[in-house]
C-alpha cells in the first residue's frame, strides 16, 4: 500500500490482527519462562513424553497450564490414546524463534529482537504470527491509549504528534497508518478500526504486572499465593479490570440480561445484590430496569475490592440510586445472606445477580470424591501452585452454588459466567482471545470452565436453568447468561 493511498479495508481482518496481538502480549512470558527452564530442550531432544518428563522441576500447577497453552496453540501434540506430548512441526520451527521472545519480554532494544527473528528463518505463516506478536507489544497500548483519550474528550481518534519510527513501522506494516498529502502521519481506515477494537486489549494489558511473573512462577521462585491473599491485589490493575467488564457487559450482555429480567415476575421485589458488582454498571442497568416495576428497589453491591467498593459508592451517590456498598466473598453465601439479613434485606425477597466472579472463588474442597469424573479439559492451579484435579474444581463449583442454592428465595439468581473453551475446537482467528483468558484466569488461580460443564454443575446444585450464549472466540461461547432457580 503507497503512504498515501487510503486503502479499502476489511474489519474482520484487523479482527483476526488484534487477536494475534492479544495473544502475543498474553503468551511471551510464557514461552520465555518455559524456555529458561529447559523445556524446550527437554522436547527437542525427546519423542513423546509424559508431562512430568517434560516439565522437569517446572511448578506443576503453572507448568500444565503452561504446556496447556502451547496445546492450544499448536505448537504440542498428543500421542493418540496417551496424555503425552511431542512439539508439532510448528512447534520445532518456533523453537527457533525463542531468542526473539526473550528479546520481547526483557524490553531489549527492537533491533535484537529484528536480528534474532531473522536469524530464525521462520516459513511465512509462523513469521507472521511471531510479527504479530511482537506488534501486540509494540501497539496494543498506545491504540488502547488512542481509544480512552479519544472517547474521553469526544474527540475523534488520532496519532499523537510524537512516536517512534519502531511504531510508525508497525503500524504501516499492518496498513494501520498512512500519510496525507502534507506528509503527515494519521490513521488508515483499517487503523481506526483498530482503534475501535482496542477495548480488547484493556483485558490482557490489566494482567500485566500477572503476566510478567510468570517465568518466575513457573520456576517456582516467587508464589502468587500472597499477591492473591493481599487485598492490594498486586497481580493485576483491578481498576482497568472492573472498566473491561463493564466495557463487556454494555457490548455483549446487556441486551440479553435486560430480555431475561423481563420475564422474570419483579413486582414485590425490595432488592437486587450483585455479588462482585465491579464498577456497577450490570447493577446499575439492573436497577435501572427493575425500578420501574418494583417501587422503593434498593441496589446492594457486595464487593471485596476496597478501590472497587469506593467507585462504586460515588457511582451510584451520583446517580441517585438507593443503595448498599458491602463487603463479601462469592464463596461464603452465608455469611453475605446474613449481612443482607442485618441490613433489613432478606436474600430471600430480593434477586441475586454475579457476573464474572464465580470462577474467581478460593477453592475450599480438599478432598476428591473418588466416584467422581472429570469433564473440563481446562488446568487448575491450587493456592500453593500446585495442579488441582479438574474433579475437585467441579465439585467444589457444585458446593459453592449448593451454597447459594440454599440462601436463594425462589427467584434465584441470575448468572452471568465467563468459560474457556474445548480443546477440541478448530483454530480461528479469535485463538488469542481464548489464549488470553486461559493465561489470565489460569494464571491467576481463577477457574474457568466450560459453558457446558458450568451449566451441568448449576443442575448437580439443584437448580432449574434458563441460559443463553453470549460472546464468540473460536466459534464458542465466552459467556453465557444462567438464570437459576431453585429446582
Ligand atoms: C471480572 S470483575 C467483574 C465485575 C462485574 N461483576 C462485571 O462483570 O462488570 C470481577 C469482580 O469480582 C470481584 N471479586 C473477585 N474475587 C471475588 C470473590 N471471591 N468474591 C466476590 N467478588 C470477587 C472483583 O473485585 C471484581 O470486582
Amino acid at each position: 500500500m503507497s503512504n498515501t493511498e487510503s486503502a479499502s479495508c476489511d474489519p474482520n481482518a484487523v479482527w483476526a490482527t488484534v487477536c494475534s496481538h492479544i495473544e502475543g502480549l498474553a503468551i511471551a512470558s510464557t514461552l520465555v519462562g518455559l524456555n529458561r527452564l529447559g523445556v524446550f530442550e527437554r522436547l527437542q531432544a525427546g519423542e513423546f513424553l509424559e508431562q512430568d518428563h517434560i516439565l522437569g522441576s517446572t511448578a506443576s500447577g503453572y507448568g500444565r497450564t503452561a504446556l496447556r497453552l502451547l496445546y492450544r496453540m499448536g505448537f504440542l501434540s498428543l500421542e493418540v490414546h496417551s496424555e503425552r506430548r511431542a512439539l508439532s512441526s510448528a512447534g520445532r520451527s518456533l523453537c527457533r524463534a525463542l531468542p526473539a521472545y526473550e528479546a520481547l519480554v526483557v524490553e531489549a532494544d527492537d533491533g535484537v529482537f529484528e536480528r534474532r527473528l531473522a536469524a530464525a528463518e521462520l516459513p511465512p505463516d509462523q513469521l507472521q504470527l511471531v510479527s504479530d506478536h511482537r506488534d501486540g507489544f509494540r501497539l496494543g497500548r498506545l491504540l488502547l491509549d488512542i481509544r480512552d483519550r479519544a472517547q474521553d474528550l469526544g474527540l475523534p481518534p488520532a496519532l499523537p504528534e510524537q512516536l517512534n519510527q519502531e511504531i510508525f513501522t508497525a503500524l504501516r506494516r499492518a496498513g494501520w497508518a498512512n500519510t496525507d498529502r502534507a506528509g503527515r502521519w494519521r490513521l488508515s481506515e483499517a487503523g481506526s478500526w483498530a482503534v475501535r477494537m482496542a477495548g480488547q486489549y484493556r483485558h490482557v494489558l490489566c494482567y500485566r504486572p500477572l503476566l510478567q511473573q510468570i517465568p518466575d512462577l513457573l520456576a517456582g521462585t516467587v508464589s502468587l499465593a500472597e499477591a492473591r491473599s493481599d487485598r492490594a491485589e498486586t497481580h493485576l490493575d483491578r481498576i482497568a479490570d472492573i472498566r473491561f467488564s463493564g466495557e463487556v457487559y454494555r457490548a455483549s450482555c446487556g441486551t440479553t440480561v435486560s430480555q431475561m429480567v423481563a420475564a422474570m415476575p419483579l413486582a414485590a421485589l425490595s432488592h437486587v445484590v450483585d455479588i462482585g458488582a465491579g464498577d456497577g454498571t450490570m447493577l446499575e442497568a439492573l436497577y435501572r430496569d427493575i425500578a420501574p416495576r418494583a417501587p422503593g428497589l434498593v441496589a446492594v453491591a457486595v464487593e471485596p475490592s476496597l478501590e472497587a467498593r469506593a467507585l462504586l459508592k460515588d457511582r451510584f451517590a451520583a446517580a441517585d440510586i438507593p443503595h448498599l456498598v458491602l463487603d463479601g466473598d462469592v464463596g461464603d453465601p452465608t455469611g453475605i445472606a446474613r449481612l443482607l439479613e442485618s441490613h433489613g434485606l432478606p436474600m430471600s425477597s430480593g434477586l441475586a445477580t454475579m457476573k464474572s466472579v464465580m470462577h474467581d472463588r478460593a477453592i475450599r474442597r480438599n478432598e476428591l470424591d473418588p466416584q467422581r469424573t472429570s469433564r473440563s479439559q481446562n488446568c487448575f492451579i491450587g493456592a500453593k501452585g500446585n495442579a488441582l484435579p479438574a474433579a475437585l474444581v467441579e465439585a467444589d463449583l457444585v458446593d459453592c452454588l449448593a451454597g447459594w442454592r440454599s440462601v436463594l428465595g425462589p427467584l434465584g439468581m441470575l448468572m452471568v459466567e465467563a468459560h474457556t473453551a474445548p480443546m477440541t475446537l478448530p483454530n480461528r482467528p479469535t485463538r488469542g482471545l481464548v489464549v488470553a483468558l486461559d493465561a489470565t484466569q489460569g494464571y491467576s488461580h481463577q477457574y474457568l470452565v466450560e459453558a457446558e460443564v458450568h451449566l451441568d454443575c448449576c443442575r448437580e446444585a439443584g437448580f432449574r436453568v434458563e441460559s443463553r450464549p453470549i460472546g464468540e472466540a473460536m466459534g464458542y461461547p465466552t459467556l453465557t447468561c444462567a438464570w437459576l432457580q431453585p429446582a
